[in-house]
């Protein structure tokens, strides 16, 4: 079995952040998105990935994962030209594909419940010519849905206005070759694209068995900021970090709980309240850094408080009057205060960045 990971999204909603970077390889817990997709398929015993991106962020992704050897993985990249969705991105990922079955994955996306019991049952049931992860959601309107019988599909609808029920497709699809010919079968829906759910509906209409693998857990799509600071909480929350203080902290440091700290890093007259996680040649002094933050590599942080929070590498923060909360902070970006005259705010943000001041 070969598993695809489609991540050819250009992640407008998390703009200014994704202007520089594909939004699957944004950290989380000072991990990228797309590195616990990767875990998952390789724990399932899958080696051959396929990642379809598109022409503009193919080179973020060879720069951090390559050819996957690193990862003890095999990957090749397919370039996307065009958004014309996720039927017309397994299309072009045909030769690639060849004959063998395949779990399609969307690279946004984050759940915590372990796939290999949905990869061997589909490797098991011989007849089943597809079976999609589903779960129950609060807003089925916001998703692709399933309608489930004994265990079958019987109806997929792209997010329908009246859902016939609360069963979501979540973003981890397998398949058989049939899908093909599922694809070639169907039109752009009303938003211009192939959607995978048509496809996925030609299957059932043609008597295909399609399976509904339903799990409970928690998972994402991480396609808003909100979402992101939320998978961080839970990563952070799931004992993902070890408590592993490699850097140095002084005597009137104060270290709580499940705490990761990186090599090189220093906590001088600060505390630190798990769960985090600070990466590497950091320096954090006279502050407060609580649960649910991640701060990447070479971050100094100074008379500043923070929580619930990412915090990219090479980001400096000093003398912030206020906390930091539920932010996202991308790579080098500075918050200080300033001693200069006229007392006010001198910001250069980038386009379609967000702040939020407290009066
Ligand atoms: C896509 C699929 C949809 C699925 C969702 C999961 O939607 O078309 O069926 O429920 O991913 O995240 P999109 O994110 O393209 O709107």
């Amino acid at each position: 079995m070969k598993a695809l990971i489609l991540c050819a999204g250009k992640g407008t909603r998390l703009r200014p952040l994704t202007f520089t970077i594909a939004k699957h390889l944004i950290p989380i817990a000072n991990k990228p998105v797309i590195y616990y997709s990767l875990e998952k398929i390789k724990n399932a015993g899958i080696e051959e990935i396929g990642i379809v991106v598109n022409p503009e962020n193919i080179k973020d992704f060879q720069k951090f994962i390559g050819n996957g050897n690193h990862f003890g993985l095999k990957v090749e990249y397919i370039i996307q030209e065009e958004p014309k969705g996720l039927a017309h991105a397994v299309w072009i990922s045909k030769d690639f594909v060849g004959d063998e079955d395949f779990l399609m994955y969307l690279g946004d996306n984050l759940i915590l419940d372990n796939i290999n019991p949905f990869v061997e049952e589909f490797e098991k049931d011989t007849n089943l010519q597809a079976s999609i992860l589903l779960s129950p959601v609060k807003d089925p309107s916001r998703f692709g849905i399933a309608v489930v019988k004994n265990g079958e599909i019987v109806q997929v609808i792209e997010k329908p206005k009246e859902p016939p029920s609360n069963l979501a497709i979540i973003g981890l699809y397998l398949f058989r070759k049939t899908i093909f010919e599922g694809i070639k079968n169907i039109k752009p829906s009303w938003r211009g694209e192939l959607e995978i759910t048509d496809a996925i509906g030609y299957l059932i209409t043609n008597d295909f068995k399609v399976k509904g693998h339903i799990i409970y857990g928690w998972w994402k799509d991480t396609g808003k900021p909100e979402d992101l600071i939320e998978a961080n909480r839970k990563i952070l929350d799931d004992s993902y970090i070890k408590h592993e203080i490699k850097g140095v902290s002084d005597s009137s440091s104060d270290i709580q709980g499940r705490v990761s700290i990186g090599e090189n890093t220093e906590i001088i007259n600060s505390t630190i309240r798990g769960p985090v996680i600070i990466g590497k040649n950091c320096v954090v002094k006279n502050s407060y850094i609580g649960p649910y933050s991640s701060i990447g590599n070479n971050v100094i942080v100074e008379n500043c408080e923070i929580q619930n929070s990412i915090i990219m590498d090479n980001v400096k923060l000093l003398n912030l009057p206020y906390p930091i909360d539920s932010s996202l902070i991308g790579k080098h970006v500075q918050i200080v205060e300033s001693e200069k005259k006229p007392k006010a705010m001198r910001l250069v943000i980038g386009d379609m960045g967000k702040v939020e001041i407290v009066r």
